[in-house]
């Protein structure tokens, strides 16, 4: 795994001067919620999923005003004394809450995070949400954007079935009966969270926003700010991802790799540490359901293309690098381990 350790060192393809930049997709003719129609943005996602494993969507159909108060309240958390942040801390055994200490491939990243689920306790860790008290509108806005990032992603994996040449609600049943997604609100501040902290005495220098990482499920859908910062590998350099206004980030996760035989490519990517101004970024990482076994899907697999991957466990899977990003508990799990 050599080439992958020197990946950080690979140059930045500065203002697309290859001539190649993440596409920008316009969603607004795939129809909500049934997946017919949308012929001219299927095939434009399918491209991109297969080019770079990343795009960018405008007119997507979440309101401006819900993206601009999940903005809001992401701030307010994350402006509040430590003490009030750690009263929602994540433990090993429930991973829902807040956190400041994350590894990436067993290297720390310069972030703070909280990140939470569906209501109820969740199906592969049983464990339920934990919600800071600071202001009783935080949960129901934060709710509201998890729903409208389910619904948007649906519409999302109707498109990426299509582009494979299947009936568009071929991969449903997979995220039923409750998909295992979460959403995560990051925070990179110019500041290391744990620069000041006597108590703790691991530390070593975070070098990047996060390391560079493939999102181990489906598909993400991310909401960023004006700061940049994240960027893409492909053909042997990063390319950023610029931020547009009213966009959202998508990128294929492993998941989907693995569902369509290399077809679509789950791109590695990475956040460059943040030294001028405080970052804001919201993934939604749309998962499979608890009881999910992934494999190459059969209509996708030929004599001539044969499956390239083992069937993968997606509670085991997820479970192995939430271990992994969690503590030194050895190294994260890679689809790559499940090549044939
Ligand atoms: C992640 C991630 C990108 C960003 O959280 O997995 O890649 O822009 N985030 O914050
Ligand atoms: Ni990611």
């Amino acid at each position: 795994m050599n080439g992958e350790a020197d990946l950080d060192k690979d140059r930045t393809d500065l203002s697309g001067q290859l001539g190649k930049s993440v596409p920008i997709i316009d969603v607004g003719d795939l129809a909500a919620d049934t997946g017919v129609g949308g012929d001219r943005s299927t095939s434009e996602i399918a491209a991109a999923a297969a080019e770079w494993g990343f795009f960018q969507i405008v007119n997507h159909g979440i309101s401006e005003t819900l993206v601009n108060k999940v903005r809001e309240q992401a701030e307010a958390f994350f402006a509040l004394p430590m003490a009030s942040k750690e009263a929602v801390l994540r433990t090993r055994d429930n991973p829902w809450g807040y956190y400041n200490n994350e590894l990436t491939k067993n290297r720390r990243d310069k972030k703070e995070v909280f990140d939470y689920t569906s209501g109820g306790p969740d199906s592969i860790y049983k464990a339920r949400n934990r919600w800071p008290e600071f202001d009783p509108q935080f949960r129901n806005v934060m709710e509201d954007y998890r729903d409208a990032c389910v619904r948007l992603s649906l519409r999302l994996l109707e498109a990426f079935c299509r582009g494979l040449g299947l009936p568009a609600d071929f991969l449903n049943t997979n995220f039923h009966p409750s998909h295992t997604g979460f959403i995560r609100l990051n925070y990179y501040p110019v500041k290391d969270p744990l620069r000041d902290r006597a108590d703790i005495t691991h530390i070593d220098e975070a070098g990047l926003g996060v390391h560079h990482h493939t999102d181990a499920g489906a598909l993400t859908v991310l909401l960023q700010d004006d700061v940049g910062g994240l960027q893409v590998h492909k053909d042997g350099c990063w390319h950023d991802v610029p931020p547009v206004r009213n966009a959202l980030v998508i990128n294929t996760g492993d998941m989907m790799q693995v569902w369509s035989n290399d077809v679509y490519h789950a791109a590695i990517h990475r956040v460059l540490a943040m030294d001028k101004k405080d970052r804001f970024s919201i993934p939604f990482f749309y998962n499979p359901a608890a009881s999910t076994v992934v494999q190459p899907l059969s209509t996708v697999v030929s004599r001539q293309k044969p499956a390239l991957y083992r069937s993968i466990d997606w509670s085991d899977y997820r479970g192995r690098r939430t271990d992994g990003d969690y503590a030194d508990y050895g190294a994260e799990v890679q689809i790559s381990q499940y090549r044939i």
